[in-house]
């Protein structure tokens, strides 16, 4: 059986990715909702819709544990799906938070980036809350940066100058730590380095990984040596799209490209 990689479009490349280095004996169906990307800028309700219809259909498919590669999701829909799917492990993400602050902060601020419905969602409310970051932690929505990921676009300066638009007002020279809390702006923190030299800019997709094999190994369903033997010769990931599987050489390629991209920076 496999685990099954979530996110609206191909952010959640960067966390399969991952799973992939820590988990390399595991087989993947990645699962994009690329239908209705971006879900920054839908609805609650219709994002809460999406992230259901897609779960099922990865249950369906056969995948023992789910990781929902989408802050956004996460932020949505997690606590339903782990309501509908009580016997399976369901790990989502969220923006590091917690690692900024308690690791990374000095005296400075915290910068959290995201899509709107995450950066106004009660979950990231809350958790900023229990961590009593509410003075030191900015929160910022940039949409720009699914669009460009997902078109392709990672050339520096085009990425600056949108960035340098939706910083305008920021003093960023306060910050001591900035949190990628989308899957998709993990591509791009070749960019963000150059624009907080020497500030480390942190996403959750390691720590969510750990998780994720945490809740296998006690679950007991991590591969064994004999269902290695049975997969012997299967792809080791199965792509989809909006429920369709992903087989055109053009759409593989663009995949390759990001996984390729991810690698350069990981
Ligand atoms: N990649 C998603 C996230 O981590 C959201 C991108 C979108 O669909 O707006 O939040």
């Amino acid at each position: 059986m496999r685990i099954g990689v979530f996110d609206s479009g191909l952010g959640g490349i960067t966390l399969l990715n991952q799973a992939l280095r820590q988990m390399p004996d595991e087989y993947y169906l990645f699962y994009a909702d690329t239908d209705h990307v971006p879900y920054g800028e839908k609805t609650r309700e219709q994002i809460m819709r999406y992230v259901s219809d897609s779960a099922r259909f990865m249950m369906e498919n056969g995948c023992k544990a789910l990781v929902i590669g989408c802050n956004t999701a996460t932020s949505v829909g997690i606590a339903h799906l782990r309501k509908d799917w009580p016997d399976i492990p369901i790990i989502g993400i969220e923006p590091a938070v917690k690692p900024a602050l308690t690791k990374y902060r000095k005296d400075g601020r915290v910068l959290v980036c995201a899509t709107a419905i995450t950066i106004n969602g009660e979950k990231l409310e809350h958790l900023i809350e229990r961590l009593k970051g509410e003075e030191v932690v900015d929160k910022i929505a940039l949409p720009g940066l699914v669009r460009l990921a997902e078109s392709g676009h990672f050339e520096k300066e085009e990425v600056k100058s949108y960035l340098r638009g939706a910083f305008a007002g920021l003093d960023l020279k306060a910050y001591d730590c900035i949190v990628l809390g989308c899957t998709h702006f993990n591509f791009f923190k070749d960019t963000f380095d150059e624009m907080f030299p020497g500030i480390p800019v942190i996403d959750g997709s390691k720590a969510a990984i750990a998780q994720l094999h945490r809740k296998m190994d006690a679950a007991g369903i991590l591969i064994t040596e004999e269902e290695k033997q049975a997969m012997k010769g299967e792809p080791k990931i199965v792509w989809y799209e909006s429920g369709r599987k992903v087989t055109s050489p053009e759409e593989l390629a663009k995949i390759d490209r990001l996984r390729d991209r991810w690698l350069q920076l990981n």
